[in-house]
């Protein structure tokens, strides 16, 4: 398959709203409620445990499947399926152009690219989240030191990675803003499973 048509496979498999299907399942318009963005933590918080870590599996499917195709059948192309899917999250064409902020769908990649990078996302975001109770901070956090981290294992995941922490820290601009003032939504993962 050539270059293009990878792309275009990679973006519109990344535009698939997983986050925006399990809230309309429930009767909840998730661009209406809460923080108003298309991502599994807003679904997490509210839509309640099951449709928000569905909304995190798929949205990191949408992206691995994709990106672990090209690396397969055409090696380093899969670098920019793994972009292309995570833009397709961002800005995806079914809503028009109003996505997430990417962070399960890097996540997506890390596990077709990496696994070990893909693991070393739960080893410090999980710890960041409960502590914090701030997703915002732990994403931002975590895709900034694995952006760098990457670099020892490629150059080309590397530039990959901190240009997908690039794009993320970016989209969670108004988070960094609520987490200066002091009013970022917490989120309390164990509360949120336990009821
Ligand atoms: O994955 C997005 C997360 O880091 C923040 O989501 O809804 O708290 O803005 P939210």
């Amino acid at each position: 398959m050539s270059l293009i048509l990878w792309i275009i496979f990679g973006y519109l498999c990344g535009s698939i709203p997983f986050s925006y299907i399990m809230a309309k399942i429930k009767g909840i318009d998730i661009t209406k409620v809460g923080s108003g963005n298309v991502g599994g933590t807003n679904v997490l918080r509210s839509a309640g445990a099951l449709p928000g870590i569905l909304s995190m599996v798929l949205d990191a499917a949408k992206a691995f499947c994709p990106t672990f195709l090209a690396f397969k059948f055409s090696g380093s192309i899969a670098y920019l399926v793994a972009l292309a899917a995570v833009l397709g999250h961002l800005f995806p064409i079914w809503l028009r152009f109003k996505g997430g902020k990417g962070v399960a769908s890097t996540v997506g990649t890390y596990f077709a690219l990496n696994p070990t990078i893909g693991w070393l996302f739960f080893m410090i975001w999980l710890p960041i989240t409960l502590i914090t109770k701030y997703v915002s901070l732990a994403s931002i956090v975590t895709l900034t030191i694995l952006g760098f981290v990457s670099f020892l294992f490629s150059k080309e995941l590397g530039i990959l990675n901190l240009t997908l922490a690039g794009l993320s820290v970016y989209m969670h601009k108004a988070n960094i803003q609520r987490l200066i003032n002091g009013n970022e939504r917490k989120t309390d993962i164990i509360e949120i499973i336990k009821k």
